[in-house]
């Protein structure tokens, strides 16, 4: 059987533990600093698991020898936003706390594990975590892009009328300030929508700012639902070698002439890893303004 570590038993970690679990992909380890909430989370998901009738088990501590053998490892750890700022303002305090957890984990995990990260910046932490580790690129995804193209999927079938399957819409870029939702190519079943420019106006600025708007309807953290469900999406898919096409945060290297850095594309899943870009050819200004970033 599969196994997927979380590190950061939170809002995100714990629900998307709860779906992986769940839904019978693997069984999960979560981990987190000291106290006892991985321990009493994963109690608690087990319980849920009896009654959702999966035979997956969950464990939980603070001991990082308990991720070993772990085919995935997702790090949820770090501190979200409050009311008020953006992902960017998170980047010292979630490095430090990044570079302490890999300094931990490091030792215990196999060449072939995979890496999702999902701590704020997203695109940054990825970055960070592919250079510390220095590992395969191909072994490291930052979810945020495709959690943001479902929320532009929400927007696109609210304004339709149509049902969210039959949308397709992409967000790639930053999963933050630089994030570019390509209102030019929604589709419905694959056959071009024409938008006015109104109303790709509202959805991009919607999508854009969902984040931002359940932080401050929260108060008191942010969003953790869609979030888990994004893991739960990844993991299903490079578990089970889906090649499912997926716009995630991955480290380009000459990929639309960028180098050195990672940003949200449409990515091929494979066993474990991405396996490659898919090239689109994207208009000229939407080409800049990826390279800009
Ligand atoms: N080691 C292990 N766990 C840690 C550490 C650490 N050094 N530092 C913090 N954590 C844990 C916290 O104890 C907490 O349980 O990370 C968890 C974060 O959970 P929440 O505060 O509930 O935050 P959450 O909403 O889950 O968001 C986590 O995901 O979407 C991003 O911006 C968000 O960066 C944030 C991350």
């Amino acid at each position: 059987m599969s196994k997927v570590a979380i590190i950061g038993a939170g809002n995100v970690g714990g629900l998307a533990g709860t779906w992986i679990a769940g839904l019978g992909l693997a069984d999960v380890v979560l981990i987190d600093k000291g106290s006892g909430r991985a321990k009493g989370k994963a109690m608690d998901i087990n319980d849920a698991l009896a009654i959702l009738g999966s035979d997956r088990w969950v464990d939980g501590g603070d001991d990082y020898s308990l991720i070993e053998d772990s085919d995935i490892v997702v790090i949820t750890a770090g501190v979200p936003r409050r009311p008020g700022m953006t992902r960017e303002d998170l980047r010292t305090e979630n490095e430090k706390i990044i570079g302490d957890i890999l300094d931990k984990a490091v030792k215990f995990v196999k060449e072939s594990t995979a890496w999702i990260i999902v701590t704020n910046p997203l695109d940054y932490i990825t970055n960070f975590v592919y250079q510390r580790l220095s590992i395969d690129r191909h072994k490291v995804m930052g979810m945020g892009v495709n959690l943001d193209s479902s929320r532009m999927v929400n927007q696109v079938s609210k304004i339709l009328g149509v049902s969210r399957s039959s949308v397709k819409a992409m967000v790639v870029g930053q999963h933050g300030r630089g994030m570019l939702p390509l209102v030019d190519d929604i589709s419905v079943n694959g056959v071009k929508v024409a938008l006015s420019e109104k109303e790709k106006d509202i959805i991009r600025d919607r999508t854009i700012n969902r984040g931002a708007e359940i932080v401050a309807a929260f108060g008191d953290g942010s969003a953790y639902v869609a979030p888990g469900a994004g893991i739960y999406q990844i993991v299903r898919s490079i578990l089970t070698n889906s090649k499912e096409v997926l716009p995630l945060s991955v480290r380009l290297e000459g990929e639309y002439g960028i180098n050195g850095k990672c940003l949200g594309v449409p990515v091929k899943l494979g066993h474990l890893a991405w396996d490659e870009v898919i090239k689109i050819p994207w208009t000229e200004e939407v080409l800049s303004k990826l390279r800009a970033l």
